[in-house]
């Protein structure tokens, strides 16, 4: 085993107290993790490679499909569509944090990350995950309001309020995962280096540290709870207000029509939180090991998969101006054919 650990002497951050470096002079530190991924089978790496990038591409050109449509088709620019092409950039960046880091080590075989990139990694994906929140909690905000409040609805949703939303949405995250990589970049790791995981997540982090790290969980439980715990009470609230909106509703029509803007936006939000909730919610015993790593794939590789594929199959709006511009490129390609 210690052959395996990727062991260098390196200089310890000035903070350490001398009691702490006198308690692990024969310690070794640990400069390297091992993510060990889904399994150790060369056939079956082959086959995840491929299932892998198979979703990242479709992940990725679905993604850039609605945005393109968001962005250049005038019918769209109404600040539902906008904050979906917001959610649509946020998730090609977000799955673009973990799956390439994948597909490396499935290729190579080479499962190591230096412990700096594994607290990168979950930087990123740590604030992009956190913005996804409040994103979608803004988008069944928006919802709320054009269901519930049809009225005042342009009022309340103007384009300076949509542009700060998206702001803060974008600031939150950022921030509060600014504090608690900066208090991980002072953990230090003495071994074991295996990570039971194919991306760098918290809580191994934690686990691995030989460093005490009572402050920086309590500060991560504080700003996990930031994160995610308003907007998942904001998107809950304005769904529940939703629902007895349309069960009140007099015509079988209006209560469908009412419906289908908001159906695409619940079915995304459910999956991403339902999976959330099982893995971080859920106490971590052997046998929910393997199914933390199966949920996981949930939250991070295929709700961005599926989301342009709901929004494209469910929305009236999004379908025409598909074939609005499908029928455009068509009449471009034949006139140049010409
Ligand atoms: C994201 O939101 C901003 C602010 O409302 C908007 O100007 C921009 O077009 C949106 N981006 C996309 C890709 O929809």
């Amino acid at each position: 085993m210690g052959s395996r650990w990727n062991i260098t002497n390196i200089h310890l951050p000035n903070e350490i107290h001398f009691e702490e470096i006198n308690n692990r002079t024969n310690q070794t530190i640990v400069t390297n993790f091992i993510l060990l991924g889904f399994s150790d089978n060369s056939d079956l790496q082959v086959l995840l490679f491929l299932s892998f990038l198979a979703i990242y591409l479709l992940t990725v050109a679905g993604n850039i499909v609605i945005i393109v449509l968001v962005v250049t088709d005038l019918h769209l620019h109404i600040p539902m569509y906008l904050f979906l092409g917001n959610l649509s950039c946020l998730e090609i960046c977000y799955t673009s944090t973990i799956l390439p880091r994948l597909f490396f080590s499935l290729l190579t075989g080479d499962r190591t990350i230096s412990v700096h990139g594994c607290i990168l990694q979950y930087f990123f994906f740590g604030s992009l995950a956190s913005t996804e929140c409040y994103l979608l909690a803004v988008m069944s905000y928006d919802r709320y309001l054009a269901i519930c409040r049809p009225l005042r609805y342009t009022y309340l949703m103007n384009g300076r309020i949509c542009f700060w939303l998206l702001a803060i949405s974008w600031m939150t995250g950022l921030l509060n995962i600014s504090v608690i990589t900066s208090l991980l970049f002072k953990l230090l790791f003495c071994g074991p280096n295996e990570i039971e995981h194919f991306f760098c997540d918290i809580a191994p982090l934690f686990k691995l540290s030989c460093s005490s790290t009572h402050l920086v969980e309590r500060v991560n439980f504080i700003f996990a709870s930031i994160d995610t715990l308003p907007p998942f009470l904001l998107t809950l609230i304005s769904y529940l207000c939703i629902i007895i909106n349309i069960l009140q509703m007099k015509t079988k029509a209006s209560r469908q029509k009412a419906f289908s803007t908001c159906s695409s936006h619940l079915i995304v939000v459910t999956l991403f939180y339902g999976s959330l909730i099982c893995v971080y919610l859920l106490p971590e015993t052997n046998t929910l090991k393997e199914l933390h790593k199966t949920f996981s794939l949930f939250y991070t590789v295929f709700t961005p998969m599926l989301n342009p594929l709901i929004y494209s199959l469910r929305n009236r709006e999004i379908k025409a101006a598909f074939a609005r511009t499908a029928t455009k490129m068509v009449n471009v390609t034949h006139s140049l054919s010409l």
